[in-house]
């Protein structure tokens, strides 16, 4: 199985979030192919508004979005990791997240699972729990948890033990979804609702977005 691994810290794996999602990918266990997306170190441009992906199914950009996007469609899982920047995600991130909009529009990683590790500087992070996975069910993905925390230190956080424990957890969850098909009824509702609002729209600009309404005739 393949895991997707995407970290939006500008600090990438050597910050907090990074040590955080060490622990993550060692729950993975050997069996996972892991491919580590660590967005510091790559060139992506913020979303023009365009819509060049919705009618042809590829940015414009010239930058490493497309590459992500591949990773993600062959993924079987996937792990989403942000530091709390201002109640939210990293710009890094935000900007993954809105260029996959067309991802997005057509529900392209339904049957796949996502996770979330999440560090900040206090304890308030539900917020941005709950954005990052209204993001993963908004890609049709399921999500099989989070892992969070504040920081004590430089990599180093509170009750550490007992949270990379979790964090290994986590990992290990995600690839027991993927073997056992897992499904999720408590995220059934807003998915359900959300790809009938995706239908709605695509087929409401079917003259306009060809790809994407070609897409979901195939795929749905
Ligand atoms: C620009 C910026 C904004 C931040 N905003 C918040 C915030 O709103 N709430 C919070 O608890 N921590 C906030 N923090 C602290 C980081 O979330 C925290 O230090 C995190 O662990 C950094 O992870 P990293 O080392 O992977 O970059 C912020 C830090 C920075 C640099």
């Amino acid at each position: 199985m393949k895991i997707t691994v995407i970290i939006g810290s500008p600090h990438g794996m050597h910050g907090n979030t990074g040590r955080l999602v060490e622990e993550v990918m060692a729950g993975l266990g050997a069996a996972a192919e892991l491919e580590l997306i660590d967005l510091s170190t790559l060139h992506l441009q913020p979303c023009l508004g365009c819509d060049a992906c919705h009618k042809n199914g590829s940015c414009r950009l010239p930058d490493d979005y497309e590459m992500i996007k591949t990773s993600l469609l062959t993924c079987d899982g996937f792990v989403l990791a942000s530091p709390n920047y201002i109640f939210s995600v990293t710009a890094q991130l935000k900007t993954l997240f809105d260029r996959s909009s067309s991802l997005i529009h057509c529900l392209a990683l339904e049957g796949k699972y996502g996770a979330v590790a999440v560090t900040s500087g206090g304890a308030e992070h539900d917020e941005l729990l709950r954005y990052m996975v209204r993001f993963i069910n908004s890609t049709g993905a399921q999500s099989v948890g989070s892992v969070s925390s504040q920081v004590s230190g430089r990599r180093s956080f509170p009750k550490q033990a007992e949270l990379f424990d979790k964090a290994r957890e986590l990992g290990s969850e995600l690839c027991r979804c993927i073997r056992e098909q897992n499904h999720f009824p408590d995220q059934a509702g807003y998915r359900g609702s959300f790809k009938a609002r995706m239908k709605r729209l695509v087929e409401s600009r079917k003259d306009d977005w060809d790809f994407e309404f070609q897409y979901w005739q195939e795929h749905h």
